[in-house]
């Protein structure tokens, strides 16, 4: 079954942010008992950008998003949905209408979505059933994320793993269809795997009424059977994709994966017979930004002209909830 039905979508522009601070591994290993080998070898990252502490989500989204708009060559208040991608709001209840606000995008109705490191993906398809629906033209999606906030910077576990960034598309609708399929799943009997979890303790109000008083919990992670999981879940979701979208891997240009680990990469790439070198891999510089990944490294691809308009990209998320999902698309207009 090819998900052609409605209008057609195209993505007509790309824009991404990162912050300047960057932590290298050797600078890591002075904070934990680590090393730039282990880093290295383990998962591909050399270095990550932090956002530096007035540095705001809305900050990094802003920018990413103004330079997809600009690849579009749409005006501002062309846009009429902004889905802002994250796990990791500067607001609990939502940082998507700052968003609005800040870029002056007076025609657009604006909201969060959490689905993780798959929040992207998520995002993209949640966008593209507006456009389809006819119900709005021209939509802005942006995935950032600022997970140093709840990083544990004493956990070498998982601090070693992430980085902070956004990325930004813009979708539009059109006569001629470039998404061609996609497929989501969540399992949360898996959640335990990775969590940012609330914890409250009960606070007294009067009697026997009472809340749960607390905060967020560092980020917990069992990284073996995270590691397991993408291996096994991203390349089956891929297949069905492009099952859904009349492709085999033979259609594949790119395999624009979540960034989390380069031996992720390389073994979905592996078990879906893709060659290296259509692999897009940005992890040495940035490590996971979560939601952010997918459209950084989509924009980094495109403004350095290896992604050209046309080609056919397998893009697949996987994280927390446990969540996954693949959007099979071609590049640009056209
Ligand atoms: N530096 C040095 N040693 C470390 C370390 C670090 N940063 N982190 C863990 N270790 C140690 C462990 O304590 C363990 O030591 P032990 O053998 O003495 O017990 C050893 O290294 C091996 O640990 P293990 O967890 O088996 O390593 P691994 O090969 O599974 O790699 C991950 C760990 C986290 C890199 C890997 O499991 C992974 O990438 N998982 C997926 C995580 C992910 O992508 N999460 C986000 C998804 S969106």
């Amino acid at each position: 079954m090819v998900q052609h039905a409605g209008r057609g979508i195209v993505i007509t522009g790309s824009g991404s942010a990162v912050p300047t601070m960057a932590l290298s591994n050797q600078e890591l290993s002075q904070i934990v008992d680590t090393s730039d080998e282990w880093i290295t070898t383990r998962t591909g990252i050399r270095q990550r950008r932090l956002a530096a502490p007035p540095q705001s989500l809305v900050d990094l989204a802003v920018p990413a998003a103004e330079a997809a708009i600009a690849m579009a060559g749409l005006a501002v208040t062309d846009v009429d949905l902004i889905i802002l991608a994250t796990s990791t709001p500067d607001d609990l209840f939502g940082s998507a209408s700052m968003i609005q606000a800040r870029l002056g995008a007076t025609q657009a109705v604006a909201f969060d979505l959490t689905a993780a490191c798959s929040g992207f993906i998520f995002g993209l398809v949640t966008g593209a059933q507006y456009l389809r629906a006819g119900t709005y033209q021209n939509a802005l999606l942006i995935g950032a994320d600022i997970l140093s906030r709840w990083v544990d910077w004493g956990d070498r576990r998982t601090c070693v793993l992430f980085g902070d960034g956004a990325g930004a598309v813009v979708l539009q609708t059109a006569d001629r269809d470039r998404l061609l399929g996609f497929e989501l799943r969540s399992d949360g009997t898996q959640n335990a795997c990775l969590t940012l979890a609330y914890q409250g303790d009960p606070q007294s109000l009067t009697g026997p009424v009472a809340v749960a008083k607390g905060t967020y919990q560092p980020i917990a992670m069992n990284g073996q059977e995270v590691y397991r999981f993408a291996v096994k879940r991203v390349p089956e979701v891929i297949e069905k994709a492009l099952y859904r979208a009349a492709r085999s891997v033979e259609h594949i240009d790119w395999l624009l994966l979540h960034q989390a680990n380069q031996r992720i990469l390389d073994a979905v790439a592996q078990r879906l017979k893709i060659p290296a070198e259509k692999v897009l891999s940005n992890l040495a510089q940035y490590g996971n930004t979560s939601a952010a990944s997918i459209p950084i490294a989509l924009d980094e691809a495109v403004r350095q002209g290896k992604i050209q308009p046309g080609d056919t990209i397998a893009a697949a998320g996987f994280g927390a909830g446990l969540t996954w999902g693949a959007v099979i698309f071609q590049w640009g207009p056209g």
